[in-house]
């Protein structure tokens, strides 16, 4: 019997549509599950009539595979892909590749590489974006390891990919952990849109009293738009059209308002904070979830803390227009795309990952989370200036925040003013306004902390390092 082209390891749902993808694309399978029964229910059932095969065991499972063997374990992050790699390992050849699509931690995935590497093993960490449809039907692939172990599997995963116009929405990341790293970046900018879209939906019941369709419609116009037009953006719509149980009342307002979370966000704002990166906007969306995530305490606190009453305001040039609103949700999505690509430039100067920000950008156009009409824009950004500090200064995004800042800036006056809680807007507002003042009042900061502790300060007279007694 012929060897299998590919191998799979976990058949959760996005193990088994990628298997199916891979099968799909002329890659004839292997697939192992920890419990068999779930092998057999996969090969009796999606898996039928095609050519996958499965093995009871691990050695099994090897044996059936072609050699250099490419296996990908979709299993949960953490120590069960240590777990795997320890109970495979004997049955492995150099030149064999193991590759991590989950969603690790890149640190965990740096260990990894080179452990395996120093076996002649190849190990890949492989951010995989797009959800479950996405991993069937083709999603973005950030693989990052040695070059030559992408090579052993460039043909797969350039077939298994989303595809946009300039190409398949996978490239070699780097070396490392360093798709792994893009993949926590990605969801760090992901968690920040879905809290951006959220917010503008709050204004939009809490100030202008809308329905969901109402408000669905408003996302429908915005999808339309090249500055918003993205998967995030259209299921929004869909979400907020959504009845329950083929009744009037809308599905979103019977949703228990406490966001999850798997580790990704916070991830990337740990990584920022190490780095100094200043990623406010995203760090506002982690914090967001957390605090939804006390709910009995703010009801408690609803009772005993009273804020100002929701006052109308304008948010749009007319009624309805939501031009206002507009300007700031596209601001903070502006936000969120440059904190993410400063975050990647400033990871990659560090980690020495040699990261190639147009594609970056051009794998995220298809197939993943964030993909939106807006990383066209990116990548011309990055191919234009490959050094480029941040996307907002950048001759597009700069005429575009010029043009928006003063929407943005009168939706957060109006939140604020009516008590309404908007962490990324706010932020965002924040950020911008930072980011454009060339002189901060950080002096007096450096004067208090040579007050006290002899900190020490740069003059901006002349040069040196200067210290004063200040007190007597
Ligand atoms: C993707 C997603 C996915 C992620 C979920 C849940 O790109 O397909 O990022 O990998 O696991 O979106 O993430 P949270 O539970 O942390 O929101």
């Amino acid at each position: 019997m012929s060897k299998a082209h590919f191998g799979l390891i976990g058949l959760g749902v996005m193990g088994e549509n990628l298997v199916l993808n891979a099968e799909r694309n002329g890659f004839s399978s292997v697939v192992y599950n920890r419990t068999y029964s779930k092998t057999e229910e996969f090969l009796n059932g999606r898996g039928a009539g095609k050519q996958i095969s499965g093995a009871r065991d691990l050695k099994d499972f090897v044996n059936k595979l072609d050699r250099p063997r490419r296996i990908l374990m979709m299993i949960k992050a953490g120590s069960a892909i240590d777990s795997v790699i320890e109970s495979i390992s004997p049955y492995l050849e150099v030149g064999d590749l193991l590759i991590d699509g989950g969603n690790s931690e890149f640190r965990d995935t740096e260990r990894r590489v080179l452990e395996l590497e120093r076996k002649s093993f190849g190990f890949i960490g492989m951010g995989i974006s797009g959800g479950s449809k996405g991993a069937l039907e083709g999603p973005s692939m950030m693989p990052g390891g040695t070059k030559t172990s992408y090579e052993a599997i460039e043909s797969l995963v350039c077939k298994m990919s989303a595809q946009v116009e300039d190409g398949p929405c996978v490239t070699y990341i780097g070396p490392g952990g360093s798709g792994h790293f893009v993949k926590t970046v990605h969801n760090g900018i992901e968690y920040a849109i879905e809290q951006i879209l959220a917010e503008a939906y709050d204004l939009m019941k809490r100030i202008c009293g809308m329905s969901g369709d109402e408000i669905a419609d408003v996302f429908r116009r915005w999808n339309a738009t090249e500055q918003l037009s993205s998967y995030l953006v259209e299921i929004t719509e869909s979400c907020l059209r959504t009845k329950d149980c083929g009744g009037k009342e809308d599905l979103v307002e019977k949703i228990m308002d406490k966001a999850g979370q798997k580790g990704t966000g916070l991830w990337t704002v740990l990584s920022a904070l190490e780095l100094g990166a200043p990623v406010p906007t995203i760090y506002a969306a982690l914090n967001a979830r957390v605090m939804s995530s006390m709910k009995e305490q703010r009801i408690l606190a609803q009772q005993i803390i009273s804020g100002p009453s929701i006052k109308s305001f304008d948010l749009g040039k007319t009624d309805n227009d939501m031009s206002f609103l507009m300007d700031a949700v596209v601001l903070a999505c502006f936000a969120s795309y440059a904190q993410g690509m400063e975050l990647l430039r400033i990871g990659s100067n560090e980690y020495n990952y040699k990261l190639n920000m147009p594609s970056i950008a051009q794998i995220w156009k298809g197939g993943c989370i964030i993909r939106s009409q807006l990383l066209g824009r990116i990548q011309n950004a990055y191919s234009a200036c490959p050094e480029l500090q941040n996307l907002l200064v950048d001759p597009w995004f700069s005429l575009e925040v010029n043009r928006r800042l003063p929407g943005l800036a009168s939706v957060v006056a109006g939140g604020v003013a009516s008590g309404i809680p908007l962490p990324c807007l706010t932020s965002t507002l924040d950020y911008i306004n930072s980011y454009r003042t060339g002189r901060l009042p950080q002096n007096l900061v450096q004067a208090m902390r040579d007050c006290f502790g002899s900190h020490t300060y740069q003059r901006v007279d002349k040069e040196g390092i200067f210290h004063t007694n200040w007190i007597d």
